[in-house]
């Protein structure tokens, strides 16, 4: 089994950990099984790896379940993951009480029906007031929307006379996006193979180190975010110095 011995010697252990959680298809897929069986056992994952990531002292998770470009997919498999959403949002509010997990949602929810978006701002009501990890669940999100949306929320600003252009600066963009007052990712974690960003917080990754791994998600396993961590604690980040 993996250790986290490295990283908890050199207190290595990431702050902001960001996951893209790709490859459901695929690990249905090779057992001849439809595509949201391997979404069924995405949340799965899902769930076990949030309930892990906050024991070992990861402070921010941040999961990609579902992109402004998602939609995209045929409708049956859109409406299959809708059902899934909103599954696992009620069973996994038991685990994440007893996890301490402060839960928010990052992206567009008003693409969402009348009652997830109920369900998700329960989610986020019940759970704002606990003291552990914030998790992140990035749902209709897309990293160039939330950069043209802050844009927008900057030029009302200006227009009102609040602030004058010329004062804008990189931390006041940073607070005009979903996910204001958190540190960036330290860590932004890829299972299934593909080297790409695919417009996952575009802006907060500047710096973050990358970690892709060919295990597809539904097999991704505390070992493999071990794995991943210590990658991260062995890196040199230099932030564009020297
Ligand atoms: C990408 O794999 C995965 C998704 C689009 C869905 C991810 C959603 C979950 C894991 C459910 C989590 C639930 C909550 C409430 C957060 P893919 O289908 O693109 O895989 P492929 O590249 O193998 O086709």
């Amino acid at each position: 089994m993996a250790r986290l011995n490295n990283s908890k010697q050199s207190g290595g252990i990431p702050t902001h950990v960001a996951i893209i959680m790709d490859g459901n298809g695929r690990w249905a897929k090779k057992r001849g099984l439809p595509r949201t069986a391997g979404h069924t056992a995405g949340a799965a994952t899902f769930r076990h790896i949030t309930r892990y990531a906050s024991r070992i002292g990861i402070k921010y998770l941040t999961v990609y379940a579902f992109s402004t470009e998602n939609w995209k997919r045929p409708a049956d498999e859109v409406n299959a993951l809708m059902k899934l959403f909103h599954k696992q949002l009620v069973e996994s509010l038991t685990d994440f009480r007893d996890d301490d997990v402060v839960v928010r949602f990052i992206g567009d929810k008003s693409g969402f029906s009348d009652n997830l978006q109920k369900l998700i701002a329960e989610t986020e009501e019940v759970s704002k007031d606990r003291n552990g990890m914030v998790l992140n669940i990035a749902m209709n999100y897309g990293g160039r929307d939330e950069i043209l949306r802050a844009a927008k929320l900057l030029c009302e600003d200006c227009m009102s006379g609040k602030i004058s252009a010329d004062d804008i600066t990189k931390e006041m963009f940073a607070q005009k996006l979903y996910t204001a007052n958190q540190p960036d990712p330290d860590l932004i974690i890829r299972p299934g193979g593909e080297a790409r960003i695919s417009n996952f917080l575009l802006y907060q990754a500047a710096y973050s180190e990358l970690y892709i791994t060919d295990t597809l998600w539904p097999d991704f396993s505390e070992d493999d975010l071990i794995r991943a961590i210590d990658y991260y604690s062995k890196r040199n980040r230099r932030f564009g110095g020297i």
